[in-house]
């Protein structure tokens, strides 16, 4: 249907708004692609230009994931969960910065927190990647590692909690895994210095 089409359209356009880009040059005349891992995210903000950017880039990253999805659901609920993973797509590879984006922690964040509001009333599984990554990040201090092991867990507790037949549970749990294996595809880099013991371990949190 051409209006889905439009907002995941929408979505990949607000998905690839770079915050952390944006947020670094306006505000700190700093361009974060050239400083600590060069990922345009709010870990890297927030190693980078302090606390105050970091938790600034990911409120933003957040919400443009919210917005996209608050829009697109007035078409239908399927068209909100395709344009939240459109957001997280966009987010990585944006049409704004070279398709050199993020790692889509944040924007999978805004998903969940989005379809557990607009879609399906039921706040629980925000509680299971949100204290998986507490857990791992204290136990290992690697924010990556943290960001990864809670897309896993959260997949796996939508996939539990929403196996059924309607249209919706099974989008959500694919687009659910679909965002799953971009994060962790787009941690490669991080997953290599994990290996070799040299991952940035975090500081400013
Ligand atoms: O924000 C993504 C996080 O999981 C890793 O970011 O900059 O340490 O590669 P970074």
């Amino acid at each position: 249907e051409m209006k889905t089409i439009l907002c995941i359209l929408l979505g990949y356009l607000l998905g690839s708004l770079p915050f952390a880009l944006i947020i670094g040059k306006v505000f700190y005349h700093t361009d974060i692609r050239q400083y600590g891992s060069g990922n345009l995210g709010g870990t890297n903000a927030g190693r980078v230009l302090g606390k105050k950017a970091g938790i600034s880039v990911i409120v933003f990253d957040v919400l443009k994931v919210v917005l996209a999805i608050a829009i697109a659901t007035q078409v239908s609920k399927v068209a909100g969960i395709w344009t939240g993973l459109a957001c997280c797509i966009g987010h990585c590879y944006p049409i704004f910065a070279k398709f050199h984006g993020g790692k889509a922690v944040s924007t999978m964040f805004g998903f969940l927190f989005s379809t557990s509001i607009f879609l399906f009333q039921d706040a629980s599984y925000l509680l299971v990647p949100f204290g998986m990554f507490i857990i791992i990040l204290y136990l290992f201090k690697y924010v990556s590692l943290a960001s990864m092991c809670a897309a896993i867990s959260s997949s796996l507790y939508i996939t539990a909690l929403m196996l059924g037949f309607n249209v919706e549970s099974i989008s959500v749990i694919i687009a659910s895994w679909l965002m799953t294996v971009l994060v962790i595809y787009r941690h490669r880099t991080n997953i290599e210095k994990i290996k070799k013991g040299i991952e940035n371990t975090i500081s400013w949190l």
